[in-house]
């Protein structure tokens, strides 16, 4: 909807009125004056005029704790899906931001807000995802190093950026990287000639899975935690 039909539509202005309202810069669109009467607006944005809001954000924001076992879809036939763990009406809304394999564990987003969780993994914004991964063989010297060179990924013809990977025990680490590309914690350590046996992520960017939900149990995220992917800078 363009925003002067919003304000007219929100408020005793007529729509003549409402053009003028915001050619002189008293109405903000997600905090931001915005002189332009075409501008485009939904749901997701929050729209204020002299300073009172009009809208807030109606966003949904999730984590959920991604038991092993489940598939990161909405429906299949065949597997339980982490949609299944989500109450019925508020399902029907939500897509996950940054999928996590079957066999993987650990922290799932949900939203409805597409720009937001898009931001979760587009590789120009270089979020860090860390993961708790367990391997079949002991992690050799060389794979820190390898892994901080960058991986080259033959089906995207591409190199993955930097990782940070801190050893624990000989076959436990915590990777950061900073991509969320198809299996790419697996293909990486498939390309140093070893192989992943347990995957649990702990975090992307400042989101941190919450110690206190067991596997299978979700809450919202605050609105510290939102904001923190908002604010992540694009970093190339
Ligand atoms: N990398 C993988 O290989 N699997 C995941 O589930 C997440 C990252």
């Amino acid at each position: 909807m363009k925003l002067d039909r919003f304000i007219s539509n929100r408020t005793a202005h007529s729509r003549q009125a409402t053009r003028l309202l915001i050619a002189s810069g008293r109405v903000h669109v997600a905090g931001c004056i915005t002189h332009d009467p075409r501008h485009e607006v939904d749901q997701f944005v929050a729209i204020s005029l002299d300073g009172e809001l009009l809208q807030a954000r109606q966003a949904h924001f999730l984590m959920l704790h991604k038991p092993v076992g489940y598939l990161s879809a909405t429906s299949d036939p065949q597997h339980p899906t982490v949609m299944q763990l989500i109450p019925g009406p508020l399902r029907e809304q939500l897509h996950i931001g940054g999928r996590l394999d079957r066999s993987s564990s650990g922290l799932l987003i949900l939203t409805n807000d597409g720009l937001w969780s898009r931001r979760l993994t587009e590789p120009r914004i270089k979020l860090p995802k860390t993961y708790r991964v367990t391997t079949l063989r002991p992690i050799s010297q060389e794979t820190a190093e390898r892994f901080g060179e960058g991986i080259y990924m033959t089906t995207e013809q591409l190199t993955t950026s930097p990782a940070q990977l801190q050893q624990l025990a000989p076959c436990e680490a915590r990777l950061t990287i900073y991509e969320g590309r198809y299996h790419q914690v697996k293909r990486m350590f498939h390309a140093v000639g070893n192989q992943v046996v347990s995957l649990h992520r702990e975090s992307m960017g400042a989101i941190v899975l919450d110690p206190a939900l067991a596997a299978g149990e979700y809450r919202a995220l605050t609105t510290a935690e939102v904001a923190s992917v908002d604010q992540a800078q694009t970093n190339s």
